[in-house]
């Protein structure tokens, strides 16, 4: 169950579905972080993408981290959320002009560059400010994160980053551009990696090899941002909270040959954010079918895409099925689905859950990454809300 006390009646009187957030957890989770940073001198940039709402962008901050953001929306979200320009990255295939120039008028750490096309972009706006743009160049490592493929990333096929044929032009750009400053290299193998000392040193193998190549090419590689990737345990959210920073930044420190003047970065969204996260969900009808039955929530894949997208799990308990009388079944098989008009609108089959009822409540665990970003309005519903555990009336 969800280790919150919601009291007797939870949640009267908020309209469901609701993103519902434990500030608590999200601060155990910040400080462990905080901790295994220190501990191996890695530093911190929280990939916003995965969770920007305002409370958690503040908590983030007042931690001390930084920010990897994927959008100028991003960065100026970030910028109002109190975190400092410096600490900023930039990444993302498809960076516009006019994001461009909101990074340079604000003075961001570096601009994640994802192909030469871009490098050539980003050198001649910085020139036409008379501005010199701090880089890192993404590299697509040809790591295989062992996960799932919608988000493995660091494949030699996948659109991002810089692909090894084209290293040496990357380099030979960089090197001959006077409104660049070359500050490092970027990695990012994937997301929810659970093999974390396989696959963290394989990016570090490869890593290590890269920096050697582009050193060699008499670029200084001050920076090494190791991506983020590290998952979470999506099956058991009360056995661990709290995700392995410790095993993750020891892989790295271990396996990552550095020298002293080198910075080690890491852009962790996932970790930080999916456990202190439920998506709070109303029971609309139990409806019996033929050989199955459905428990029909009021939230559905427009509020949480992840099953629907990548076949995701997600933990599901009622909250409220304690209200069911002694003598009733305890226990139930449901097939939970959302009110969507597609049939890709289902959180889970055959799950077993406590016997539900018409307006029992329903979380979903584990949905604070990647869930309320991912929201649309898909068949004129609205957005679910943020309740945070601090306010809870
Ligand atoms: C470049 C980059 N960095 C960091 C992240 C965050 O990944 P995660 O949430 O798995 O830590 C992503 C996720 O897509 C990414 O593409």
């Amino acid at each position: 169950m969800l280790q919150v006390d919601y009291g007797s009646k939870p949640f009267q009187g908020h309209n469901t579905p609701f993103y519902y957030y434990d500030m608590d957890l999200l601060q155990r989770t910040l400080h462990s972080a905080a901790e295994a940073s220190r501990r191996y001198g890695i530093k911190i940039h929280y990939a916003m993408k995965a969770n920007s709402e305002q409370r958690i962008l503040e908590a983030v901050a007042t931690a001390g981290f930084g920010v990897d953001s994927v959008s100028g929306n991003e960065i100026l979200e970030a910028c109002r959320c109190g975190f400092d320009p410096s600490g900023i990255f930039f990444a993302g295939v498809g960076k516009t002009d006019s994001e461009i120039d909101i990074a340079l008028s604000k003075g961001i750490g570096a601009f994640n560059c994802e192909s030469v096309e871009e490098l050539e972009i980003i050198a001649g706006r910085a020139a036409a400010h008379g501005l010199v743009a701090p880089v890192q160049i993404r590299v697509n490592p040809g790591v295989d994160a062992h996960t799932h493929k919608y988000v493995t990333t660091g494949l030699a096929e996948n659109k991002f980053g810089v692909a090894s044929v084209d290293f040496e032009r990357a380099a030979a750009f960089v090197k001959g551009a006077p409104s660049l400053r070359f500050v490092g290299l970027q990695f990012h193998v994937g997301s929810q990696i659970l093999d974390v000392e396989e696959v963290f040193r394989d990016e570090c193998y490869r890593a290590a090899e890269l920096v050697d190549f582009f050193e060699e090419r008499g670029l200084r590689v001050s920076s090494i941002d190791m991506g983020g990737g590290l998952g979470v345990d999506y099956e058991d959210p009360d056995e661990n909270p709290v995700p392995d920073f410790e095993t993750w930044f020891r892989t790295i420190d271990r396996y990552l040959p550095r020298r002293i003047d080198q910075e080690v970065h890491v852009e962790p969204g996932r970790a930080l954010v999916a456990q202190c996260g439920s998506l709070i969900s109303r029971v609309v009808y139990v409806k019996k079918g033929v050989g199955r039955n459905f428990l029909i929530l009021d939230g559905g894949m427009n509020n949480l895409i992840r099953p629907a997208l990548y076949g995701a799990y997600h933990k599901i308990e009622n909250l409220t099925a304690h209200y069911v009388r002694e003598d009733e079944e305890k226990s139930c098989v449901y097939d939970v689905v959302g009110p969507i008009c597609e049939s890709a609108d289902v959180f889970a089959t055959g799950r077993q859950l406590r016997r539900s009822l018409r307006g029992d409540l329903v979380a979903i665990r584990s949905a604070g990454a990647y869930g309320s970003v991912m929201s649309s309005a898909y068949n004129m519903r609205g957005f679910a809300g943020a309740v945070f555990s601090d306010q809870t009336v």
